[in-house]
């Protein structure tokens, strides 16, 4: 269990962070736009704390996006179906095994417009989360079996990745 945790708990929130460095580096006008982010609404006086990421919708944004093309975990935990049942127009027979392609999910052309495109722009002012509720964004799983970390997990990302941009020259 306590293993479960540590591994659960510290690479997935790291290599998040990571990806979305990456990917900003690779984007200098996006890496600006965070950046302004930032001064506009922490300033240049102090460090992001926790209670300051509502204000700052482009660093939730990013770490969706970068969780949408980079998900931690591509496939959730398997499930098995308990009656027979239709799964994206498929007849599924109870007792099957089902996974969950959440990496694939991501990149589905018919659900994202140019869908291989780091654009966190696609989040602003739109209601999708991550708590399980929007299929085409399942990041950290969904219904009983969901991630049980991901407050701890999603609030880490964000500060941390809000912290290293604001500090970073
Ligand atoms: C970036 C951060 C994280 C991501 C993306 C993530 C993602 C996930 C996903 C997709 C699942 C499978 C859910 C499902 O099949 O419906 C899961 C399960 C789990 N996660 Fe996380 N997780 C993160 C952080 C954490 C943290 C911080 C902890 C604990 C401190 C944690 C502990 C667990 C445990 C114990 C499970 C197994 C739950 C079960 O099987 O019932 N995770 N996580």
């Amino acid at each position: 269990m306590f293993q479960d945790l540590i591994a659960g708990g510290t690479e997935s929130s790291a290599v998040t962070v990571e990806w979305a460095i990456l990917e900003l580096l690779k984007k200098p006008e996006m890496f600006s736009k965070a950046t302004e982010e930032l001064d506009r609404v922490i300033g240049r006086e102090r460090w992001v704390e926790e209670k300051d990421i509502v204000n700052l919708p482009y660093i939730e944004s990013i770490a969706k996006e970068t969780m949408r093309l980079h998900p931690v975990a591509p496939m959730l935990v398997p499930r098995m179906t308990r009656e027979d049942c239709q799964i994206a127009g498929y007849d599924i027979r109870k007792g099957t095994r089902a996974l969950v392609n959440v990496w694939t999910i991501g990149r589905d052309p018919t659900v994202w417009d140019n869908p291989n495109e780091f654009c966190p722009d696609r989040f602003l002012g739109k209601a999708i989360d991550v708590k399980g509720h929007d299929f085409e964004l399942l990041l950290f799983g969904a219904g009983r079996r969901m991630c049980p970390g991901y407050p701890l997990g999603i609030k880490v990302i964000q500060a941390s990745l809000a912290n290293l941009l604001h500090g970073f020259t």
